[in-house]
């Protein structure tokens, strides 16, 4: 077998602990353990072998990688293994001393997600009072010159609120934004009815994104992640299964998406028991769907099965039962009508449940 291409970024999920609750949280249902968490020279040999299989780049994230008592040692090991390594953080806890303590060690970026432009919508999503921290942590990366990037997940809730996110940003001296339509996973899956927009107002926001666009004229780089339910077109999902990018778990478990725990037919090995090369390279769990042999029709013998991928293995799973299907969001899936209803007349549910431990029966930690 010819060895695939090596991967090029990391997400490392150091904790599924937060002290935010995100009703559109993309972690699973089933929050790990904080007794389960890979230890930080556990972190540092997990970086050491992702960068000789050719890793260039890792998120630092979670949860809350701030939670994490010990993120200077593994922001040091990621540094050390020669990796390019950003924090991706809701910015509560990072306080003076610890962003320096962090820039100490070798800290290359951070990346600030907001959940609204008005302070007390952004903390009403959040379910916690956290804009005021998000303000301080941006201004503290500036301070330092670290690049600044700000992350919107994007729903019915502030769908509205495009031009007040572009202006905070700005005002913040972002670097980039990133205006992330809600992939509907984990927690946002459970959320769908509370958080699909409508057609009118995303047609009104994607308006506004090409009208900032025009008007900053590249001056801070602004990311349009697509609403994949209502465009037609499925997304690339992760550059491809196995392709370019692999996620270790708080707990060590290894897979190609971060979504991917919740397949069935998966069997996700751990960095505890095997080499992250053989994972790359050999597990079942990355060549399941690698490459193009694996496809259905209508992929099978389509034109841009190269370019997209089928689409998102976790959604096909998600909307018909089969990860091995046509992802439901292109057009010429024979499960897209079935989508297509569900987003013309939208579901409808306005409460949306938090992410918790616990609040589904799901184990504290
Ligand atoms: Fe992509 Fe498959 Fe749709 Fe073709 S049929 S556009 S490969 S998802
Ligand atoms: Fe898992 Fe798309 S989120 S393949």
């Amino acid at each position: 077998m010819t060895a695939p291409p090596p991967p090029w970024a990391l997400l490392a999920e150091l904790t599924h602990a937060c002290p935010l609750h995100c009703g559109y949280c993309s972690n699973p249902l089933e929050l790990t353990r904080r007794s389960r968490e890979l230890t930080a020279s556990q972190w540092e040999d997990v970086f050491r072998q992702a960068a000789d299989l050719g890793v260039l780049h890792t998120h630092l994230s979670g949860g809350e990688p701030l939670l994490r008592n010990d993120l200077e040692a593994i922001t040091r090991a990621a540094v050390r293994a020669g990796l390019h390594t950003q924090l991706v953080t809701s910015g509560t806890g990072l306080a003076e001393q610890r962003l320096d303590a962090l820039v100490q060690e070798g800290l290359h970026s951070v990346q600030l997600s907001v959940q609204h432009a008005d302070p007390d919508r952004s903390d009403e999503l959040a379910g916690s009072r956290a804009f005021a921290a998000k303000r301080t942590a941006a201004g503290l990366v500036k301070e330092r010159e670290l690049p600044l990037g700000v992350n919107v997940v994007l729903h019915r809730h502030n769908l509205d609120a495009i031009d007040g996110l572009m202006e905070l940003a700005l005002s913040w001296q972002a670097d980039r934004i990133e205006l992330a339509n809600t992939q509907f996973y984990g927690w946002g899956l459970l959320n769908r009815a509370a958080l699909l927009p409508t057609r009118e107002q995303l047609a009104v926001a994607e308006a506004a994104v090409e009208r900032w666009r025009t008007r900053l004229n590249g001056r801070m780089e602004i990311v349009w992640v697509i609403p994949d339910y209502f465009s037609g077109t499925p997304k690339p999902c992760m550059g491809g299964w196995g392709a370019v990018s692999l996620t270790v778990t708080p707990d060590g478990t290894t897979l190609p998406c971060p979504a991917a725990a919740a397949l069935p037919d998966l069997d996700p090995p751990s960095v505890l028991h095997r080499p992250l090369r053989w994972i790359w390279e050999e597990s079942q769990a990355f060549n399941l769907y690698r490459g193009t042999a694996w496809m259905p029709s209508p992929c099978r013998a389509c034109e841009r099965r190269t370019d997209d991928f089928g689409g998102c293995r976790c959604q096909a799973f998600a909307l018909t039962g089969d990860a091995s299907n046509t992802d439901p969001a292109c057009s010429l899936s024979p499960h897209h009508a079935d989508l297509t209803a569900l987003t013309t007349v939208p579901e409808r549910r306005s409460a949306i449940v938090p992410r918790r431990p616990g609040a589904l029966g799901v184990p504290s930690r």
